[in-house]
């Protein structure tokens, strides 16, 4: 059974990826030190695979710690998800972006290195993008400016994953996954989103309102140059996107001769702030109390992605839609109260 590295594994991406690992036939082993997540998921994980976990409670952005699990597992490849990703955040504390997103892949890199492991498939993000032009972005668009330390701590990963891969200083393949706006919860509805805090993400505050956690929604703008005024995304049921993680892990070490890639993960459609809106209310049967608001600086306008490549090159697609997730976001919420 190959042994996967998950770093960030407890977290909501890494969770719901771990299942997808465990019920493709891989051994994943978490790194993770809950600063992002809570530690009841390990047990969630456990009751949804039906095995234990392997998880270390050590901050990835150490390279004694690395090397200490590198040294007790023989590792044939690894995700790298640990990241901190709060745009807003990295707006008011870059340092703490550049020194723990870039820190931790240089480290993670020098011990695949040091340990001959060469699989990586990396978790970065449409945020590299930036403000594009176009509304349906493809990988080879013209990375502009990212709209925040965030998505330049991302494109600044991809640029050393390339660099270091083109060097050949370290005998590492990698697969670099650009995700959208990842929604929803597993369709058990024992783990899900769980943002510390004051949620600064749309799908997130939704539930937590429709649930009386939170006040009224506001709609961060209606004036945008869209059909209903409000902000397009790809808004990415999150265990399809575990799922492309796993088909991404399976290209990797079925292809040998696969250095690196880019790819978009999305579902190829955008949805609006007020279409997911009306869209909750109908698929949960709930009334929601929201109104518009001025906009939110370093909001893109209107964004998709173009996911003929995906599907092309890992033969995947998404399984499930947006009310699918908006459903399933919602079981989870109920679940918490
Ligand atoms: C979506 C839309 C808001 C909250 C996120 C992550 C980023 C990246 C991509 C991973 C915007 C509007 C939001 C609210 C609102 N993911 N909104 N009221 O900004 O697209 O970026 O996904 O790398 O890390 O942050 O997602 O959910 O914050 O906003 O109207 O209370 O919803 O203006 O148009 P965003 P989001």
């Amino acid at each position: 059974m190959k042994k996967i590295l998950v770093t960030g594994g407890a977290g909501y991406i890494g969770s719901h990826t771990y299942i997808e690992l465990v019920e493709s036939g891989y051994q994943p082993i978490i790194i993770d030190d809950f600063r992002n997540s809570e530690k009841f998921v390990i047990d969630r994980l456990q009751d949804v695979t039906g095995s234990s976990v392997i998880i270390y409670d050590l901050d990835c952005n150490n390279e004694k710690n690395l090397e200490k699990v590198f040294s007790e597992h023989d590792i044939d490849g690894v995700i790298h998800f640990a990241a901190y990703k709060a745009v807003g955040e990295s707006v008011e504390n870059p340092l703490k972006y550049y020194d723990n997103n870039i820190g931790s892949l240089v480290k993670l890199l020098k011990v695949m290195t040091k340990f001959n492991v060469h699989v990586l498939v990396f978790s970065s993000s449409c945020t590299v993008y930036g403000e594009p032009d176009n509304l349906v972005v493809s990988e080879d668009f013209p990375l502009s400016e990212p709209t925040s330390p965030y998505g330049h701590t991302k494109l600044i990963c991809e640029r050393i994953i390339e660099n270091s891969i083109q060097s050949k200083s370290c005998n590492i393949r990698g697969l670099i996954l650009r995700y959208f706006n990842p929604i929803g919860a597993h369709k058990s509805g024992l783990i899900g989103e769980l943002p510390l805090g004051y949620p600064n993400n749309l799908v997130p505050y939704i539930t937590q309102a429709a649930a009386g956690k939170r006040g009224q929604i506001q709609v961060f703008g209606n004036d945008y140059d869209t059909e209903d005024g409000t902000c397009i995304r790809d808004f990415i049921h999150v265990s399809d996107l575990a799922s492309a993680h796993v088909e991404a892990l399976n290209k990797l070490i079925s292809d040998p001769n696969l250095k690196l890639d880019v790819l978009n993960i999305g579902t190829g459609t955008g949805t609006s702030v007020l279409e997911l809106i009306n869209k909750f209310e109908k698929i949960n049967n709930i009334k929601l109390d929201w109104e518009f608001s001025d906009r939110r600086p370093g909001d893109v306008e209107k964004i998709y992605a173009d996911c003929s490549k995906v599907k092309k090159s890992l033969n995947w697609s998404c399984k499930y839609s947006v009310d699918d997730a908006l459903e399933h976001a919602w079981n989870w919420e109920k679940s918490l109260k």
